[in-house]
């Protein structure tokens, strides 16, 4: 097999990767998701036309291309089935199309009820997550607690696991929560009537991509979220519950790691973050206004305010080398347009001693200092530019600083939210 790409975040989500994809689909076969869920949100514009995408992947919006959900990804039926009308309702046609591994988790009521729960409990770490029952699902997978897609889509099968997983779980809600039982007839009829709505898009993904691969056709695996909220290597415990790097594709699909070929690295020119956690180069003072409202850094799944900062190097090194990216694409650079100076956090401070690799101690990390190269900015407006050599001088030492620092070739830059906004160099 050859010619697949994996795509990741390099930062804490929201690079921009949904535009990506979107540019490579047309050069892929099949576009397939291998983890997270639908607390993802991937913004696509398409001429004038706007999708959010949470679960489906956006090669959906190219015709004749496979979109896959494999086995990695935690699915919650009633945002799919609501993902799919809306794209038939806009004359996107999914049928024969789309797929949705058997081994996928199902994300059930009680899972964002407990997200919820956890959320609102006192003396935990507030990570402020999504609210969309992601941590729960995976618990329960690895709990084995959890329900996949092949048995929803049995109605006895999935009686029964109900059945067992409900007693269990409400005895937690009642005795532990002081809350309501969840009523087992309503999510029953409910989700058995999902699990037939959504039956014929579930299949074995991964005896279908084998044979994809076996015919030649290539795949683009998409990452969703970004590497620093990857379960083992972001900054624990603020992170989401799936691995995010480029090694969750293999766990994720059931393709071997021998066979997935290239990473590409997205990252935006600057830094953002949803949600709790340490985030050293965080501008909460008139930079981070100015990032947050150039570049509209509010989620596409919840609409929160992203919290903005400087570009973080050393986060970014630590990204780079645990998903072997071997290229990068750096967005959203046009928002930088009219800085009087742009800082990259190079270095870590720390009780006066410098740290050059990212800690895996997220307590060092809460109390780092960053420390910064600063470098000229430019005025000019990027949005119209096409080629690489019509950028300015300073943006050109911008990316060419980026390269130097992650030893890894800018081969994307995107100066803008539609599909020609972006700069492919020597492509
Ligand atoms: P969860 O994935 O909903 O459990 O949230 C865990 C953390 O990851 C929270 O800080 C979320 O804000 C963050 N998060 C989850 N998904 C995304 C995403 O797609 N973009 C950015 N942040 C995310």
């Amino acid at each position: 097999m050859g010619g697949n790409l994996i795509t990741v975040g390099l930062q804490w989500g929201d690079e921009g990767k949904g535009k990506i994809i979107d540019v490579l689909s047309e050069q892929y076969d099949a576009v397939v998701r291998f983890q997270g869920g639908a607390n993802a949100g991937h913004t696509v514009h398409v001429g004038d036309e706007k999708f959010v995408l949470h679960l489906i992947p956006s090669g959906i919006l190219h015709p004749g291309k496979q979109c896959i959900i494999a086995n990695g990804v935690v699915v919650d039926p009633e945002c799919l089935a609501g993902e799919i009308e809306g794209l038939k309702a806009r004359g996107i046609d999914v049928e024969g199309r789309l797929w949705v591994g058997d081994r996928c988790h199902v994300v059930m009521p009680h899972h964002k009820l407990f997200d919820e729960l956890r959320e609102a409990e006192k003396g935990g770490p507030d990570i402020q997550t999504t609210q969309r029952g992601i941590g729960p699902c995976y618990a329960d997978k690895a709990a084995r607690d959890g329900i996949r897609f092949g048995e929803l889509i049995d109605p006895v099968i999935f009686r029964r696991r109900l059945k067992h997983v409900l007693k269990a779980r409400n005895l937690v809600l009642t005795r532990i929560y002081d809350a309501d039982p969840i009523d087992f007839d309503s999510v029953y009829e409910r989700y058995s009537r999902l699990g037939g709505t959504l039956g014929p898009f579930v299949t074995d993904t991964v005896g279908m991509l084998h044979g994809f691969s076996r015919e030649g056709r290539s795949l683009l695996l998409e990452g969703a979220q970004g590497s620093m909220l990857d379960i083992n290597f972001g900054t624990y415990p603020y992170v989401t519950s799936s691995n995010v790097c480029a090694g969750g594709a293999t766990v994720g699909t059931g393709l071997p790691p021998s066979s997935l070929g290239q990473v590409l690295g997205i990252a935006k020119a600057y830094c953002s973050r949803v949600g709790g956690g340490p985030f050293p180069t965080e501008q909460d003072n008139e930079t981070g206004e100015l990032l947050r409202e150039r570049g509209n850094e509010y989620g596409s799944t919840t609409g929160r305010p992203r919290r903005c900062g400087w570009l973080d190097a050393v986060a970014l090194r630590h990204a780079v080398q645990i998903n072997g990216a071997g290229t990068l694409a750096l967005m959203l650079l046009d928002v930088l347009s009219g800085l009087g100076e742009i800082k990259v956090c190079t270095r870590y401070r720390l009780e006066g001693r410098e740290i050059a690799d990212f800690p895996g101690d997220t307590g060092v990390l809460e109390n780092v200092e960053p420390v910064y190269e600063t470098f000229r900015g430019w005025s000019d407006d990027l949005t119209g530019a096409e080629r690489f050599e019509q950028l300015p001088a300073a943006a050109v030492d911008y990316i060419n600083a980026v390269e130097k620092i992650t030893g890894v070739p800018v081969k994307m830059i995107s100066v803008g939210p539609k599909r020609k906004q972006l700069i492919v160099r020597g492509g």
